[in-house]
C-alpha cells in the first residue's frame, strides 16, 4: 500500500470578504484536511471557518520588532510540515496569492521540489480593485510596479510617462523589514528619489480597496510633497499617474515603414 501523499493549494480569496472568491478556491478550502489563512481581518478567519472548521491563522507569526523575513520562514515551515505529514493542505491568502506575496511562491516551489503536488489558484488582487475603482487601464500608458522599500534600496530606471504603483508604501524604507508604518524621515528619502522624475506638486493617489461590501474604497488624491505627513496604513497602495507625455519614437517607426512586406 502506498502512503498518502500530501498536497498543497495556495488560493486567493480576493479583497472583499466573501465577494471575490472563485468556486475553485472555495472548493479547495472546503475539501482540504487543514486550512491556513493569511488575512489580517479576524472576520476572514470566521468566514473560512464556516467552510472548513480546521482553520489556522498565519497572522500569529507577525510580531512587533520581528523581521517579516523570519515570519515568512516560519509560515513556510509550519505549512510544509503538514504537507509532509500527508495532509491535503490549503493556504488561503487575501488578494491574489502570487501578487507581491513571497510565501505562496516559496511554498509551492518547496512542495514541488519535495515531490508533492502544489498549485496556485488566482484571486482578485489589490491591483485589480485599484484598476476598477480608479478607472485606470495599465495598458494606456504602461505601468511600473514596485515594492516601495525595494524601489528605494535598489537603483531603478523610472519612466515618468507611465503609471508608477508603489506597494507597501506604509512601511517605506524599513531596513528591519518590520510591520510598523514608517515616518516622515523615511518618506523624505523616498520623496528625494521621486523628485528626480516628478514635480513636488504632482498629484498622487492613496488607495485602499474596500475589504467589506459595506465599506467604501479610499481613493484620496494629494500632492506628492504632502505624502510626507499623509495618513498611510500598511495596506495603502500609492498610485503615481504619468507626469509627462509619451514620446513617439519616429526613428524606429521610420525603420518599420521601410520594411518591405513580402507576399
Ligand atoms: C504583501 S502585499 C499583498 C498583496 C496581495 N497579495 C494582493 O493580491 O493584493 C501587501 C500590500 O498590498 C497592498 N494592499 C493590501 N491590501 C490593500 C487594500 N485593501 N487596498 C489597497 N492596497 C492593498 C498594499 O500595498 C499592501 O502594502
Amino acid at each position: 500500500m502506498t502512503e498518502p501523499r500530501g498536497t498543497l493549494s495556495c488560493v486567493g480569496i480576493g479583497m472583499t470578504l466573501g465577494a471575490h472568491i472563485t468556486p475553485v478556491a472555495r472548493d479547495h478550502i472546503a475539501s482540504s484536511d487543514i486550512i491556513f489563512v493569511a488575512a489580517s481581518d479576524a472576520l476572514v478567519e470566521l468566514w473560512i471557518h464556516e467552510m472548513n472548521p480546521n482553520v489556522h491563522s498565519l497572522q500569529i507569526y507577525y510580531a512587533q520588532g520581528k523581521s517579516r523575513k523570519q515570519t515568512y520562514r516560519e509560515m513556510v515551515d509550519v505549512v510544509i510540515s503538514e504537507v509532509r505529514k500527508g495532509q491535503k493542505v490549503c493556504c488561503a491568502f487575501y488578494g491574489h496569492p502570487g501578487v507581491f506575496a513571497c510565501v505562496p511562491h516559496r511554498l509551492i516551489k518547496k512542495a514541488r521540489a519535495e515531490g508533492f503536488k502544489a498549485i496556485m489558484e488566482p484571486g482578485i488582487s489589490a491591483e485589480d480593485s485599484l484598476i476598477a475603482d480608479l478607472g485606470i487601464d495599465p495598458g494606456q500608458y504602461g505601468c511600473q510596479q514596485y515594492e516601495t522599500s525595494q524601489f528605494m534600496f535598489y537603483k531603478r530606471i523610472i519612466d515618468p510617462s507611465a503609471y508608477l504603483i508603489l506597494w507597501q508604501i506604509g512601511v517605506a524604507g524599513d531596513l528591519t523589514h518590520g510591520i510598523s508604518v514608517t515616518g516622515s524621515q523615511h518618506r523624505a528619502v523616498l520623496l528625494s528619489l521621486l523628485y528626480q522624475n516628478y514635480p513636488e506638486d504632482h498629484p498622487v493617489i492613496m488607495y485602499e480597496a474596500a475589504t467589506l461590501v459595506i465599506k467604501q474604497a479610499r481613493s484620496e488624491e494629494i500632492l506628492l510633497r504632502d505624502l510626507i505627513n499623509a495618513e498611510l496604513k500598511d495596506y495603502t497602495t500609492l498610485v503615481i499617474p504619468p507626469a509627462c507625455s509619451l514620446t513617439r519614437n519616429n526613428e524606429l517607426i521610420k525603420r518599420i515603414k521601410d520594411i518591405k512586406l513580402v507576399g
